[in-house]
């Protein structure tokens, strides 16, 4: 099958002469329409900013993005905002991305594609597919727990039908028990969609993903199969152990 995002040769890099940050020194990868990629690797290593580069909102400096065959930065406005809108966000700060002033259910009900907000039923169906049923969106997202709000993130990210689900660290800071039932969800949702997910968890990256991609110093230092053959994963473990700080 072709790529569903391609991208080649990407820089992306931070702050003027003095201070400079190379978030992404000249990145390379395809991912297939219906495909579980993974992103591990350290803090700082760049995995944030691939996300923000791979969902056509952030501009690198040099290299080329195609998403669906349109070359997206040189490509009109018009022609990228339809790129855009192909993708959903779960954002690695979830609480800070909700606009205060709003319940949950409004949070998620804001980002419905025009079609759904004609359907009244469209924010309840949403919030039964995250498992959130009951009062939940009458809620602020500030009294939720860490769980519940992750999976109003969700929510809102299905609002937009996306084909692709871009979630940066979805389980980060969760106790196991939010930690599976995030997971659970994620996992009937990219039966449907292409889903690119970062997180610094091997086990959550091995069940997740049908590859992983291993990020050190703003380049992918591995690229593999999440069931890689031999000894049962084994193989795959050292590797990524090998990895500086994962
Ligand atoms: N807007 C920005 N301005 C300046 N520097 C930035 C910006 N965004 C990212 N960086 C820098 O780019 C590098 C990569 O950041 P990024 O957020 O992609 O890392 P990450 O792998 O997602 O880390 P973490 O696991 O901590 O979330 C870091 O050194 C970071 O400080
Ligand atoms: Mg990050």
């Amino acid at each position: 099958m072709s790529a569903l995002i391609s991208c080649h040769g990407i820089v992306r890099t931070f702050g003027g002469r003095r201070r400079r940050v190379e978030a992404l020194r000249g990145v390379s990868l395809e991912i297939t329409t219906g495909e579980s990629v993974a992103v591990v690797g350290r803090s700082g290593s760049g995995k944030s900013t691939l996300l923000g580069v791979l969902g056509a909102l952030d501009r690198p400096q040099s290299g080329e993005l195609r998403i669906g065959g349109v070359n997206v930065w040189s490509a009109a406005e018009r022609e990228r905002r339809a790129v855009r809108r192909r993708f959903g966000w779960v954002p690695q700060d979830a609480l800070s991305s909700f606009d205060p002033r709003y319940s949950a259910g409004d949070v998620v009900a804001e980002a419905l594609t025009p079609a759904a907000a004609k359907d009244s039923k469209a924010v309840a169906e949403l919030f039964g597919r995250v498992g959130l049923t009951g009062g939940f969106a009458a809620r602020r997202p500030a009294t939720l727990s860490g769980g519940e709000r992750q999976r109003v993130a969700i929510a809102r990210a299905l609002a937009v039908a996306p084909d692709v689900l871009l979630a940066d660290e979805p389980t980060t800071g969760l106790d196991v028990l939010a930690q599976e039932r995030v997971l659970d969800v994620l996992a009937a949702e990219r039966r449907d969609r292409t889903l690119v997910m970062v997180t610094h968890d091997l086990r959550v990256a091995r069940r997740m993903a049908d590859r992983i991609i291993v990020m050190d110093g703003g380049r992918v230092v591995a690229d593999v199969p999440a069931d890689m053959p031999g000894s049962g994963g084994r193989e795959l473990m050292r590797l990524l152990e090998a990895t500086p700080g994962l």
